[in-house]
C-alpha cells in the first residue's frame, strides 16, 4: 500500500508529478492554446463580476490560498483577500451577493472552513470549492467547483494536496485572466505549454533528495529554523516551516524575506539554519541582499536555487536546486525540497511520519 516506500507521505511526496499532470489532464491541452474546467465555465461571469474573492481555507489549504491571492491579482485583477476560515467565520466579515468565495479543502470535512461557506451562503455569496475528496460535505456545500485529483492523501502532513490546489487554483486564473482579457493569448498559451512542464521539473526536483537527506543530518538537531521568501515563494516558506513543525517538533518560522530585518533577524546567530527561497525571479537580487544580512550575522544558509545559479550558490552554506519556471508557477516546485527536507529530518529523529502527535487528518471539531 506505501508502494515500497518507508511513510505514505515519502510515497506521497513521490507521486506529485503523476497527480499534478492527472489535475490538469484532461483540462489543458497546450498545444491547442485550450483551458476548460468544468465546474467554472458556466459561473465565469460571476467571478469576473465579483467585487473581489475571498479565500477562505485552513492550514496548508492556505498557504496554497495564499499562492493563488498572488496569482489570481496578478493575472486577472481582480481584488483577493485569504482569510482563515476559523477567523472569517467568527468575525462578522462584510459579505454580499456580489462576493465569490473560493474554499479550498484537501479532506472537505475542515469544520471551520466548512462553517464559513454556511455563512458566506447566507449572505448570497457564490461559493467555489476547491476540495480533493469527492463528495466531501464542502463540495456538496458548493455552488460548484474544481476537485484536485490528488488521489487518496494518507500522510497526516499535506503534500501532494497542496501542489494540485496550487495546479487548479492556477488554471483558474489563466482561464478568468484568458475571459476578462487582462491576458495576451501568447502569454496564455505560454502558460498553458509551461503549467505542461511542471510534472518534469517536479520529477528533477525530487532526483535531488540524496543531497537533502545530507542537509538534513547536519541540521536535524537544531532546535529553531527560519523559512524566507518573497512573493509567490513568500507562501511556499510558511508552508516548509509547518511541514517542519508538524512532522519533526522542531521550531520553524516562515516570513516575507524583507520583514526579518524588522524582527526575526534578532534570533540569528552560528547556529541559527535560514532556508531562503532564491530562485532566478524579479526578486532575486533583493533576495541575495536579504542573503548578505543573515551571512553578516553568521547564520547558516540553506539555499533553495535555480538550476545554473552562480551568485547564492557561492553565498549559501548548502543549496537544493530546482529546474527554472515562471516565476509565477515556481511554489510547485520550490515546495519539493522543503517537503523533502522535513521528511528526512523527522525520520532522522524517529518520529512518526504520516501521524505526528497531536494533529489529525481531517479537523472536524471547532
Ligand atoms: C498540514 C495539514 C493541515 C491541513 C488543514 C486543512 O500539513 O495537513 O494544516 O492543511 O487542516 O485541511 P483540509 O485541506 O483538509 O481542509
Amino acid at each position: 500500500e506505501k508502494g515500497g516506500y518507508d511513510h505514505f507521505m515519502l510515497k506521497e511526496i513521490h507521486e506529485q508529478p503523476s497527480v499534478i499532470k492527472d489535475t490538469y489532464r484532461g483540462r489543458l491541452h497546450a498545444d491547442d492554446g485550450i483551458l476548460r474546467l468544468g465546474g467554472l465555465e458556466n459561473h465565469i461571469e460571476k467571478f469576473l463580476n465579483a467585487d473581489r474573492i475571498i479565500i477562505v481555507a485552513c492550514g496548508t489549504s492556505w498557504h496554497a490560498g495564499l499562492v493563488a491571492e498572488y496569482f489570481i491579482e496578478d493575472f486577472t485583477r481582480i481584488p483577493v483577500e485569504v482569510e482563515y476560515a476559523s477567523e472569517f467565520r467568527y468575525r462578522n466579515p462584510i459579505i454580499s451577493e456580489k462576493d465569490v468565495i473560493i474554499a479550498i479543502s484537501q479532506s472537505g470535512e475542515t469544520a471551520d472552513t466548512l462553517a464559513a461557506i454556511k455563512l458566506a451562503k447566507q449572505k448570497g455569496a457564490f461559493v467555489y470549492g476547491v476540495c480533493n475528496v469527492v463528495g466531501s460535505s464542502i463540495s456538496r456545500e458548493t455552488d460548484s467547483g474544481t476537485y484536485t485529483h490528488a488521489g487518496p492523501e494518507i500522510g497526516v502532513a499535506s503534500t501532494k494536496a497542496f501542489t494540485t490546489q496550487i495546479t487548479v487554483l492556477t488554471m483558474i486564473a489563466l482561464r478568468l485572466a484568458k475571459a476578462k482579457g487582462t491576458i495576451s493569448h501568447s502569454d496564455f498559451v505560454r502558460y498553458l505549454h509551461e503549467l505542461e512542464l511542471i510534472p518534469t521539473h517536479v520529477e528533477k526536483a525530487l532526483q535531488t533528495e540524496d543531497e537533502i537527506k545530507e542537509i538534513a543530518s547536519v541540521f536535524m538537531n537544531v532546535r529553531n529554523f527560519l523559512y524566507l521568501g518573497r512573493g509567490y515563494n513568500f507562501p511556499v516558506a510558511l508552508e516548509g516551516a509547518l511541514k517542519l513543525k508538524e512532522i519533526s517538533y522542531i521550531h520553524a518560522e516562515g516570513y516575507p524575506a524583507a520583514e526579518m530585518k524588522h524582527g526575526p533577524i534578532a534570533l540569528i546567530d552560528e547556529s541559527m539554519p535560514v532556508v531562503v527561497i532564491a530562485i532566478k525571479s524579479d526578486h532575486y537580487e533583493k533576495v541575495v541582499s536579504n542573503i548578505q544580512e543573515i551571512k553578516a550575522r553568521k547564520g547558516k544558509i540553506l539555499a533553495v536555487v535555480s538550476e545554473g545559479d552562480k551568485t547564492v550558490r557561492e553565498m549559501a552554506d548548502y543549496v537544493m536546486v530546482v529546474p527554472h519556471t515562471p516565476e509565477a508557477l515556481s511554489p510547485l516546485v520550490t515546495t519539493i525540497p522543503l517537503q523533502l527536507l522535513s521528511y528526512h529530518i523527522a525520520v532522522m529523529l524517529g518520529r512518526n511520519v504520516d501521524q505526528p502527535r497531536n494533529l489529525a487528518k481531517s479537523v472536524t471539531v471547532e
